[in-house]
């Protein structure tokens, strides 16, 4: 029998797997997403408990240190990269590096009060604690592209445990950001 002219048919058994495929693709694809907010949060509450309660508090109240909470610390730190550089140095280096004050608030540095995290902790771990602390202890950041920003440098260092810290922030300003 010729088939010039004839389009193949789909074979009958054929029809059930071209409906579930698409489906599958969706979980499938769904897997490969960047972790959810929860579970992002849970290694900078872990790295928060440890190294920052003691002084800070344990829910970000306040302590020998500064409050984060009620939005604390987005009028100190507007941007998460100028807090990520804070904690990084700690009081004394950021002193030397930027001089006798801190923050948009130009708080006082009071010395090395403020120990520096850098040789302590990693990078990974230091993204995840200024998350936790601008997302779970201080509340909403009123700057919508600066937290999607943070997410984003911290959803690439935990799917690429090779990508260093510089990269993906400098990945997460080419990504499209929220609209305002
Ligand atoms: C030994 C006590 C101590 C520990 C531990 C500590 N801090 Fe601090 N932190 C301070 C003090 C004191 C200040 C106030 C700075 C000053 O007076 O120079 C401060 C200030 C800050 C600020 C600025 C707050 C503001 O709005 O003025 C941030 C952010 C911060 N710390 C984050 C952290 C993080 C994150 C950790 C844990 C990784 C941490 N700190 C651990 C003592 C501490």
């Amino acid at each position: 029998m010729s088939t010039v002219g004839r389009r193949p048919k789909v074979p009958f058994w054929a029809v059930p797997v071209l409906v579930v495929l698409p489906v599958w693709a969706f979980i499938y694809i769904g897997t490969l997403r960047p972790a959810e907010p929860g579970s992002l949060r849970a290694r900078g509450a872990e790295v928060y408990a440890a190294q920052c309660a003691a002084c800070h508090g344990s829910q970000g109240e306040g302590a020998a240190a500064p409050a984060f909470d009620a939005g604390a610390v987005f009028q100190t730190w507007p941007s998460f990269e100028d807090h990520l550089e804070w904690v990084q140095l700690g009081g004394a280096r950021w002193a030397e590096r930027h001089g006798p004050t801190y923050g948009a608030t130009a708080t006082p540095v009071n010395g090395a009060a403020m120990p520096g995290f850098d040789g302590r902790l990693d990078d990974r771990d230091l993204v995840h604690v200024v998350l936790y602390e601008r997302t779970v202890l201080a509340g909403t950041n009123p700057d919508a592209a600066d937290d999607e920003r943070l997410r984003n440098v911290v959803a690439a260092m935990d799917n690429d445990p090779s990508m260093t810290l510089e990269a993906a922030i400098h990945a997460s300003a080419d990504l499209p950001q929220p609209a305002p």
